[in-house]
């Protein structure tokens, strides 16, 4: 996620080495431009790498006080015209931003009636142009930034200058993580502690709808209906590379308890709940198109390939239309039946897998329509596809896939219901999908709340060397999830199997030694689940089941069960997904092994 970094002080330390540094400990957040704004000395903003921002900067360029953003793109590319700091018309108001501004569009619309100029394609520029225009009537800086803050809708973490009042800055916390640093004779805004860390370990963690006023003096924090508000100020005793990780041990378990944010993330601005509908942005220019399509190839790897496994059952129960998956690796080598009614659909997190990309292109040369589902914008996969959905899932450092995964299953959600309300569904049914789709993140909470429970099984069976994952319908993808990253991340043996299959020859592997994760919701194969369970018992076979709150007949078969809560069948795999995400991180470190860093794999795979 992008990085935000300000700095003003009046101890005589160049604000500009001081900013270049606080990137550098930012850049694990991952991202695709660099930028630099001081009152004293002006702009420059780079694609690409700190490094490259560094080249860019001249000898003169000095000063006491700045602000700087690493940008992971979300409205426009990753070029250095849409890189932060942006600035108002008159090139005094400067912001950077994290976060995403919802009624960019139409304020826009209002400041370009009255006369504002955009440079940029990005949503933060609106921010500094609605200062500007409050600066006319307000004549104060402060007031000017509040009463922008409240007309502004969305997600932000910002940090905004005046090239007037070098010395102070603005920074505003809503749903976007902000942290003060209060040093002696000089102050600091971040987007988390580890840039400040070098400098002071005295820190304030802004609560959303704060906004503060830093100086090189001091700070003060109110609230957006201008009244003052006190936050207490913390110790750190972490180190920087713990503050990189939220003050955890592993990216992995951080971005695993990042699901209920990404959740949000994915949805914002996408349902309209009411009218049972989804709004995708990015596929309004393909809309028609889409009316007509009779056929959908899903192409992916590894976990993408599951979660497009699991969107073949979303898309053919609910938007009616015939949908196959295809590993990008196999698709690319076949003869494919396309015709112009087919869409070819990659799924990446990185969108840059060479396989799927190459897939992509093989439908491309046939004559589909192709879309992507991406989480990295300007990715490759996002730059060649015609049409697509961003997952807004922020950037993925764990090698192993998580909160991608968990993102990929509500962007297939909102795809159906964008799709099938195309042709078949029902409002009410599109309402339903739509309540279900927002209960998630408190849902998926409900289940992070518990991790211990989860923590403690992967203990119990942390010697075992051979592991079977089995589920059926929407959650057998979720079974091969399972299983692919208990294997990815701690070197045994594990299986994922549709537990219909299980008679056909892998029940031939059971006996006392080799315990089966069974994915058992109360759902329409739940029965079926339940006789599959029993004759894993008639072999001695250890079970852990992961059911539905409430339940009691699975308990009574299966030796350990791990609760998750009610949901529709056809999202029950993202609720699923989290506890066996949680199982395969604990039990790769009950066995000395360091989950961030499984070996011989890569995060972005762009070789065949
Ligand atoms: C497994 C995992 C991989 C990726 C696969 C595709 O935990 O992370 O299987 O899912 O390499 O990567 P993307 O989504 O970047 O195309």
């Amino acid at each position: 996620m992008c990085g935000i970094f300000a700095y003003t002080g009046k101890k005589g330390k160049e604000a500009g080495g001081v900013l270049l540094d606080g990137l550098l400990s930012l850049e694990y957040r991952g991202y695709d431009s660099a930028g630099i704004f001081m009152p004293e000395a002006g702009v420059v903003r780079a694609p690409g790498a700190v490094a490259e921002l560094r080249k860019k900067i001249p000898k003169d360029f000095k000063g006491k006080s700045g602000i700087a953003h690493l940008r992971w793109a979300t409205h426009g590319e990753p070029t250095e015209q849409n890189a932060h700091p942006h600035s108002d018309g008159s090139g005094e108001i400067w912001v950077v931003h994290n976060g995403i501004i919802e009624n960019f569009k139409e304020l826009k619309k209002k400041l370009e009636v009255a006369g504002h100029e955009f440079k940029s394609a990005t949503d933060t520029e609106v921010l500094a142009h609605l200062v500007e225009e409050h600066l006319k009537t307000e004549k104060s800086f402060e007031k000017a930034a509040l009463a922008a803050l409240n007309e502004v809708r969305g997600t932000y973490g910002i940090a905004l200058q005046y090239k007037m009042e070098p010395d102070k800055i603005i920074a505003a916390r809503m749903g976007s993580p902000i942290v003060l640093g209060l040093g002696d004779g000089e102050h600091f805004v971040a987007s988390d502690p580890s840039p400040i860390l070098p400098h002071t370990r005295k820190v304030v963690f802004l609560e959303d709808g704060d906004v503060a006023v830093i100086s090189s003096d001091g700070h003060k924090i109110f609230k957006l209906d201008a009244s003052n508000v006190h936050r207490a100020t913390t110790d750190i005793d972490w180190s920087a590379e713990a503050a990189q990780k939220g003050g955890h041990e592993h990216f992995m378990i951080k971005e695993i308890l990042e699901a209920p944010e990404v959740v949000v993330n994915t949805l914002r601005g996408r349902l309209i709940p009411e009218k049972g509908l989804a709004k995708l942005g990015g596929l309004e220019s393909v809309a028609e198109q889409l009316e007509k399509i009779d056929r959908i190839i899903i192409v992916a790897c590894g976990t993408a390939y599951y979660a497009g496994l699991v969107g073949e059952y979303m898309l053919e129960e609910y938007a009616g239309i015939p949908v196959e998956v295809e590993l990008g690796s196999e698709f690319r080598y076949r003869k494919p039946v396309i015709n112009e009614r087919t869409i070819v659909l990659g799924i990446s997190q990185s969108g840059e897998t060479a396989d799927t990309l190459e897939a992509l292109r093989e439908g491309k040369r046939h004559g589909a329509l192709t879309l992507g589902i991406v989480n990295t914008v300007g990715s490759t996969i996002a730059r060649e596809t015609d049409a697509g959905v961003y997952n807004h899932a922020g950037p993925e450092i764990g090698v192993a896939s998580t909160k991608a995964f968990v993102s990929q299953l509500v962007a297939l959600a909102l795809l159906t219901v964008f799709l099938g309300r195309q042709r078949g569904m029902s409002q009410s049914e599109g309402e339903k999908i739509a309540q279900e789709l927002k209960s998630l993140p408190q849902k998926i909470q409900s289940i992070l709340d518990r991790k211990g429970e989860i923590e403690e099984l992967a203990k119990k069976y942390a010697s075992v060397r051979d592991f079977l994952y089995i589920g059926r319908k929407y959650n057998l993808p979720i079974a091969y999830e399972g299983a692919l990253k208990l294997k990815e991340l701690s070197y045994i043996h594990a299986e994922g199997c549709g537990a219909g299959e299980m008679k056909h020859g892998p029940i031939a592997m059971i006996d006392e030694e080799f315990p089966t994760f069974a994915i058992v919701p109360k759902d329409s194969v739940y029965e079926k689940m339940l006789s599959n369970i029993q004759q894993i018992k008639a072999r001695k076979g250890p079970v852990i089941a992961l059911t539905t709150e409430g339940d009691t007949e699975v308990a009574s078969v299966a030796g350990d069960v791990f609760f998750v809560p009610e949901t529709s069948e056809m999202l029950s795999p993202i609720l699923n997904a989290v506890p066996l995400h949680l199982f395969s991180y604990y039990f790769s470190k009950a066995n000395g092994y360091n989950p961030d860093r499984p070996r011989n794999l890569a995060k972005s795979v762009t070789v065949e």
